[in-house]
């Protein structure tokens, strides 16, 4: 599903940045791109980053 619809980022590819060695949402971000735009996204993709984490 897509999070970030400004930067076209997925769900899969945030947990993909995680398991690439993304340890935090800032990092996530700056990999991705996710929420560097209109921001609206950021809430959920600091969730997604959130659980992932927890999951790791
Ligand atoms: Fe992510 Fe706009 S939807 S920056």
């Amino acid at each position: 599903m897509y999070v970030c619809l400004c930067q076209g980022v997925t769900d899969g590819q945030i947990r993909d940045a995680i398991y690439e060695g993304c340890c935090s949402y800032r990092e996530v971000r700056e990999s991705t791109g996710v929420a560097s735009q209109c921001g609206k996204c950021a809430c959920v993709a600091k969730q997604v980053v959130r659980e992932t984490l927890s999951n790791v």
